[in-house]
C-alpha cells in the first residue's frame, strides 16, 4: 500500500516542474521544503529530500499509507497534500509534541520519535501484552547489533575489509577494473512489482550512473564524483541535485562499494568488535564506520569473506530512517568477483536489481552519470 502511494507523484513531479524558480534547476542552492510546499508549519528548513523521507518515516512508524494522513483525493493531485486533513492536523500536534518532549526532557536528543510510541500502529498501546511478555521474544535484529566492550576486537575492521578484497580476487585484479557498465532488471513500486530494464554505469574514480527504465519513465540516481541527482517520474520535483546528508551519504556509499578497493578509503573512523551476529543463519563479521555524516554498517560472511549487507541511517529531523541493502549472486567481472543481485529494503518497499552482465572496462559517455535530463514529454500513467 505504502508503496503504491508513491507512485502518486506521476502527475505531480510534471506540474511541479512548470512552477519551480529557473535558477533552483542549475544553482546547487538546495532547495528547501517551503521552497516547494505550500503549506508546511513544522518540517521547515529541510531540504526537500528530507522532507519526503520525514513522510515515509511517519509511514513506517504508524503502519500508514500516504493516503490514511491525506486522504484519498491525493491520488492523481499533487496540490491536495497541502489539504488540512483531520489525521495530518493530529500529526502535525504530535510533531510538536515530540519536539516538546525531547527538548523538556531529554535536552534537545532525539530520545523519542514517533517510532517510540507507535510501533508501527495507529493507535499506541497502554496495557503490556501477557503474550508478549511469555511468548518467545522475536530473533535479535542484525541490524541494530552494537558496539560491544566484550567482543573481541580481532579480526580487526581493516583485517575484515582485506579479507574482502582477497575474497573478491585480490588487490592486482582488483586495480585492474577501471569501470563497467551493466545490463539488467529492476523491480520495485514504481515498476509495479514487474521487471523493467535497468542499467549501470561505474567508474573506479567513483562516478556512478543507475537507471531504471519503468514504464513511467526513467528513474534515475547519478553521481558525477562531486553533486549528486535523482529523477524519477514518482518524485515531487523531476531532477532534484541532492545536498549533503542522508541520501547524499547514501549514492556516496554506493560509489564506494562499485568497486572493492575503494571501500576502505571511503569510510572513516572505523570499527570492528560487535558480538557474534547472523543473517539467513550464517555468521557475519561486521564494520562499523562513517561516510559524509551517516553511520554505516557491512556485515561480511565469516565463511565467505563476501560483503552481505550495507546496513545504514539516513538522518532526519524526526528520526533515522534505516536503509539495507543485500547482496548476492557474486560472479566474476574481469577476474572479481561483484554482486549481481541487490535487493533494497527501507520504509518506502523493496526492490531488486539483479544484473545479467557487467562488460568490464569499457569507455563510459559522462552523460550516463551527469546531470540527467528529464524526458520531453513524460509518460503519465496512474496506479488505479
Ligand atoms: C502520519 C501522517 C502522515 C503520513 C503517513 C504522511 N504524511 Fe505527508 N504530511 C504530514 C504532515 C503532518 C505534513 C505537514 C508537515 C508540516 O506542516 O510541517 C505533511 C505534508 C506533506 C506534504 C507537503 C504538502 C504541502 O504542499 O504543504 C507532502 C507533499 C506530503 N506530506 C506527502 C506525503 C507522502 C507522499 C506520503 C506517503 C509516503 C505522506 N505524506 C505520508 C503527515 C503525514
Ligand atoms: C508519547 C507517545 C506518542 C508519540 C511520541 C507520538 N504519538 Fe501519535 N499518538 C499517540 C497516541 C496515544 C495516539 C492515540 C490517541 C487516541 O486516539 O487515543 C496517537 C495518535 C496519532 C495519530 C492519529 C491516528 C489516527 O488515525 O487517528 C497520528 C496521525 C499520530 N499519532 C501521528 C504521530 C506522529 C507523526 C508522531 C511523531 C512526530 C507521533 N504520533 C508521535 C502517542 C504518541
Amino acid at each position: 500500500m505504502k508503496m503504491q502511494a508513491r507512485a502518486l507523484f506521476t502527475a505531480a513531479s510534471v506540474m511541479l516542474l512548470g512552477i519551480l524558480p529557473a535558477t533552483a534547476q542549475t544553482a546547487p542552492k538546495p532547495l528547501m521544503a517551503e521552497d516547494v510546499f505550500s503549506n508546511v508549519q513544522e518540517l521547515k528548513g529541510i531540504p526537500v529530500n528530507q522532507f519526503m523521507e520525514t513522510m515515509g518515516f511517519f509511514s513506517a512508524a504508524l503502519g500508514y499509507n500516504c493516503t490514511n494522513c491525506h486522504g484519498e483525493e491525493v491520488q492523481g493531485n499533487w496540490a491536495k497534500y497541502a489539504d488540512d486533513f483531520p489525521v495530518k492536523n493530529t500529526a502535525v500536534r504530535m510533531i510538536r509534541i515530540v519536539n516538546s518532549i525531547n527538548k523538556n526532557l531529554f535536552g534537545g536528543a532525539q530520545a523519542v520519535t514517533c517510532y517510540t510510541c507507535h510501533r508501527g500502529t495507529p493507535v499506541p498501546k497502554v496495557v503490556p501484552s501477557l503474550v508478549e511478555q511469555y511468548t518467545a521474544p522475536p530473533a535479535d535484529d542484525p541490524n541494530e547489533v552494537q558496539l560491544s566492550a566484550r567482543a573481541p576486537k580481532i579480526p580487526t575492521a581493516e583485517d575484515i575489509l582485506n579479507r574482502y578484497l582477497e575474497a573478491v580476487g585480490g588487490e592486482k585484479k582488483v586495480a585492474a577494473l577501471t569501470s563497467y557498465a551493466a545490463t539488467g532488471h529492476y523491480d520495485g513500486f514504481d515498476s509495479y512489482h514487474g521487471q523493467v530494464p535497468a542499467n549501470l554505469y561505474a567508474k573506479v574514480t567513483g562516478e556512478r550512473g543507475l537507471v531504471a527504465h519503468t514504464t513511467n519513465g526513467d528513474s534515475v540516481t547519478n553521481y558525477d564524483g562531486h553533486n549528486a541527482w535523482i529523477m524519477g517520474p514518482d518524485r515531487p520535483i523531476s531532477v532534484l541535485q541532492l545536498v549533503p546528508g542522508g541520501d547524499f551519504d547514501g549514492v556516496l556509499m554506493d560509489s564506494a562499494l562499485a568497486f572493492p578497493g575503494r571501500l576502505k578509503s571511503s569510510l572513516t573512523d572505523l570499527r570492528s568488535g560487535f558480538p557474534a551476529t547472523k543473517i539467513d543463519n550464517r555468521l557475519m563479521n561486521v564494520v562499523q564506520g562513517m561516510i559524509g555524516g551517516s553511520r554505516v554498517k557491512l556485515f561480511f560472511d565469516k565463511e565467505t569473506g563476501l560483503l552481505t549487507r550495507m546496513f545504514r541511517y539516513s538522518k532526519t529531523i524526526v528520526g533515522s530512517v534505516p536503509v539495507q541493502v543485500d547482496f548476492s549472486d557474486y560472479r566474476e567481472v574481469a577476474g572479481v568477483k561483484l554482486p549481481f543481485k541487490w535487493l533494497n529494503t527501507w520504509t518506502d518497499g523493496q526492490s531488486t536489481y539483479q544484473w545479467d552482465e557487467m562488460k568490464p572496462n569499457v569507455a563510459i559517455d559522462p552523460a550516463s552519470y551527469g546531470k540527467p535530463v528529464p524526458p520531453e514529454h513524460p509518460v503519465i500513467k496512474q496506479l488505479r
